[in-house]
């Protein structure tokens, strides 16, 4: 059984989702923590799935580089086989990258390489682009540049806001994240560094 670390920043209904399937018997991975970089709402889903959570808050640390270390001391308490971001939005550490991977995924709102960064959704508006998507990727030392693992379009309708237009593609990324965890979980999909 694949044991997976989830880390958030947010709301965590992504987070949720994976809860979902991973609760169902024939789901090859568990969910075995939680942690967030801040007091994120997203918490909530953990203790509703009777899961651990931890918090790291970055604003308590010098710098990204301390953060990274603490966060990585605490994920080492899980051993996860798989670290999955799930709307984390902060950058990690080289240091940390490097710790654990080829075994840390992160999902996108956005077809990568286009719009990456923090304002996925935002960004595709904004250049008037007629579909963007969502993306699953292996986290590298970049800003949402490692190998892409699954991603599918969504197509922007006029009068798309950024609220919308995101509320109709995390549905697209829940979907994709269960199948590469899934993947993973059954060796149909290897990560290699
Ligand atoms: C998701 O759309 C995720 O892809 C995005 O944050 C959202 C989290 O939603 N992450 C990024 O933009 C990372 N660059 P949630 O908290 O409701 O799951």
């Amino acid at each position: 059984m694949l044991t997976v670390a989830v880390l958030i920043s947010g709301a965590g209904s992504n987070l949720r989702a994976l809860l979902e399937a991973a609760r169902h018997p024939d789901f090859p991975a568990r969910i075995v923590v939680v942690g967030a970089d801040r007091d994120a709402e997203g918490l909530a889903h953990a203790a509703d799935f009777g899961i651990p959570s931890f918090t790291v808050p970055f604003r308590s640390f010098p710098d990204r580089e301390a953060w990274g270390e603490e966060l990585g001391r605490q994920l080492e308490v899980w051993s996860p086989d798989l670290i999955v971001l799930s709307g984390l939005m902060r950058l990690l550490p080289a240091s940390l990258v490097s710790r654990f991977a080829p075994n840390i995924i992160n999902t996108h709102p956005a077809y990568l390489p286009e719009f990456p960064g923090a304002h996925g959704v935002r960004d595709a508006l904004a250049a008037g682009a007629e579909q963007t998507g969502a993306s699953v990727i292996v986290v590298d030392d970049g800003v949402d540049s490692g190998p892409i693992l699954a991603q599918e379009r969504v197509v922007i309708e006029p009068g798309d806001t950024e609220s919308t237009l995101h509320d109709r593609i995390k549905p697209v990324e829940r979907r994709l994240l269960i199948d590469v965890v899934r993947r993973i979980a059954t060796g149909d999909l290897a990560l290699t560094p």
